[in-house]
Formats: structure tokens, C-alpha cells, sequence
């Protein structure tokens, strides 16, 4: 049976429990199982501290990216999901698309397929090559910070067009307002709320003990952390299943994660997204 944890205050508190870690991936000397035992997120204690810190220190500026993901989404020849990895690898000093090398092999990195192991390791070393060709704990970060931004970041501008599709065949023509649903950074921010890109999140057990919600825990049973239900608990957003843009407090959404392995690209994810969706609303 799975141990899944839905409230929100349940899910906060897991995050900052000590008895409760990340699963990890162990060493590896190349290609796909070499990047998940080389990055933060796989990692735990002083190894994910200094890996983490490795990725933070490569971030560029969050600001200056929305300009450059609206320019590139308002070519109509762009895919407008590709757009935040293909923006965040060129501000990374990626000078030739690797987009596809990113999307391929992010199933494996995140642990849902264990087939098509090949393609995705010649994905991740033409990313090493990419990144000057060294299989470092840098060049890891690097990809890292690639491979966690795509997928979530895609999902994101997929659901917020979507959304405003939706509103914009439901708006009176002739409307004043250039977008009729309001500010988009709202939009996307309720959305990450509504409709999470990245819906759930595991912890390992370390310790057997005894937990309040979940009763019995042995060390090494899994707990999914189910975001998307977290983020309607009726005891912290009202009306939680109603999409509501102008929520006061859509910062304690728990979408980006919370404590210690919080996501340190939400600001870049959020530009990243608004400037996609920007552009790609500027095609008319
Ligand atoms: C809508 C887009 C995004 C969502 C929803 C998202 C969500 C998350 C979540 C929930 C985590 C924590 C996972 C855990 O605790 O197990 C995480 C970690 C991470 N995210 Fe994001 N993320 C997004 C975009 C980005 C972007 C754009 C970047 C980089 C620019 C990024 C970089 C990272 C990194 C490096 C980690 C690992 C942190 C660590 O190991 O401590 N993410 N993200």
C-alpha cells in the first residue's frame, strides 16, 4: 500500500521532518545513472548542501530571462513549451539547442521509465559535451538545473495557454482589456495552485517510527507527497476546486516545494513562463 499524504500541513511538516529524506542514486562513471548520482536532488546531507550550492551558484539572473523567452516565443516557428529550456541553456553558455537532448532523457532522470536506457545516456553525454565535456559535480549542476527546469516549466506555459484560451472564447469581443482574464502573472501563479505541473513528490523513510498521520513507518517505505491535493486543502485556500487568479495567499502553494530542497528556480521558472507566454500572446 502506498503512503500518500494529501493535507496541506501534513506535507509542509514532512518536508522539514529529519526522519524523512529524498530516495537517492548512487555513483555512477557515465551517461544517465552518472548525472542522477552526480546532482542535488538525488543526494542527501553535506553531499546535497554542496551540490545544491553548486547549482544556485550557476543560476543566472531570473529577471532578464522573460525578455528573452518573449522574444523567442513570438517567432511562430517556436514550440512554445520548448521555449524556458532552450532560453535557460543559452543563458547558461549553451551555444547549440539541446532541448531535445533535455526532454529525452527526463523520464530516466526522474525514476518513471528504466527502458530506452541508451538513448537517454547518449542525451545526457551529448549534454556533457555540450557543457565543455567533462563529466564534473559542476557540469552536473548544470544539466541539473536543465533537466529539473524543462519538463515543470513546459507544463506550466502548456496550462496557463490553456487557460487563457479557454477565458479568451468565453471574454465579450470588443473587451478593453488587452488580456481579458486579468494580469498573466496571476494566472500563472493560480495555476501552479489548480493544476501543479509536477503533481506529487516522494521522501525515504530513515527511521522506524511512529507518525501521526501516516501510523507505522519502517525505515525505507516511500511517502508520495500528493501537491495537487495539498493545494486545495479547504483549510488554507477557500473555495479550493474554483480557479480564482486573484487568491490572496498563492504564496503558501506548495507546487515549488518547501524547507530545505525547495525549488531554487522558482523566479526563473515563473519568468521564464510569463515571458513565453507573453510572446507567444504577441503573435496576435
Ligand atoms: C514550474 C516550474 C517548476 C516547478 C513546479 C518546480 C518544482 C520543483 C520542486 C517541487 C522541487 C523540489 C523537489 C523535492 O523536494 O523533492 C524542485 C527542485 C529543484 N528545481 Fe524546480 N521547479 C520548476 C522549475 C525549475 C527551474 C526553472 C529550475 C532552474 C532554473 C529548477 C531547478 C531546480 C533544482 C536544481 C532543484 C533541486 C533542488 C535541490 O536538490 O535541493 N526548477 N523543483
Amino acid at each position: 500500500m502506498t503512503l500518500t499524504l494529501t493535507r496541506h500541513a501534513d506535507v509542509t511538516a514532512l518536508l522539514t521532518d529529519p526522519r524523512f529524506d529524498v530516495p537517492t542514486a548512487p555513483p555512477a562513471p557515465h551517461g544517465l545513472a552518472w548525472l542522477r548520482g552526480a546532482v542535488s536532488r538525488f543526494s542527501r546531507g553535506d553531499r546535497h548542501t554542496h551540490r545544491r550550492g553548486l547549482a544556485t551558484a550557476l543560476l543566472p539572473p531570473a529577471a532578464p530571462l522573460r525578455a528573452a523567452a518573449a522574444a523567442r516565443a513570438a517567432d511562430p516557428r517556436a514550440t512554445p513549451p520548448d521555449v524556458p529550456v532552450t532560453v535557460l541553456a543559452a543563458a547558461l553558455g549553451v551555444r547549440r539547442p539541446v532541448h531535445e537532448q533535455v526532454a529525452r532523457m527526463t523520464p530516466g532522470y526522474f525514476g518513471r521509465v528504466q527502458t530506452g536506457l541508451s538513448e537517454m545516456d547518449a542525451a545526457v553525454e551529448d549534454l556533457v559535451a555540450a557543457f565543455g565535456g567533462e563529466r564534473t559535480e559542476r557540469v552536473a549542476a548544470a544539466i541539473g538545473l536543465l533537466v529539473q527546469a524543462h519538463e515543470a516549466t513546459a507544463g506550466l506555459v502548456t496550462r496557463a495557454l490553456a487557460v487563457l484560451r479557454q477565458k479568451a472564447a468565453t471574454t465579450e469581443p470588443g473587451s478593453r482589456h488587452p488580456h481579458p482574464v486579468g494580469p498573466i502573472a496571476a494566472i500563472l501563479a493560480e495555476t501552479l495552485r489548480y493544476d501543479p505541473p509536477v503533481p506529487t513528490m516522494r521522501r525515504e523513510c530513515l527511521v522506524d517510527h511512529d507518525h501521526p498521520r501516516l501510523g507505522r513507518v519502517a525505515a525505507g517505505e516511500v511517502v508520495v507527497l500528493d501537491l495537487a491535493a495539498a493545494n486545495r486543502d479547504p483549510d488554507v485556500f477557500t473555495d479550493p476546486d474554483r480557479f480564482d487568479a486573484g487568491r490572496p495567499n498563492l504564496d503558501q502553494v506548495l507546487t515549488f516545494g518547501s524547507g530545505p530542497r525547495a525549488c531554487p528556480g522558482r523566479d526563473h521558472a515563473l519568468a521564464l513562463a510569463l515571458g513565453t507566454v507573453e510572446g507567444v500572446l504577441s503573435r496576435g
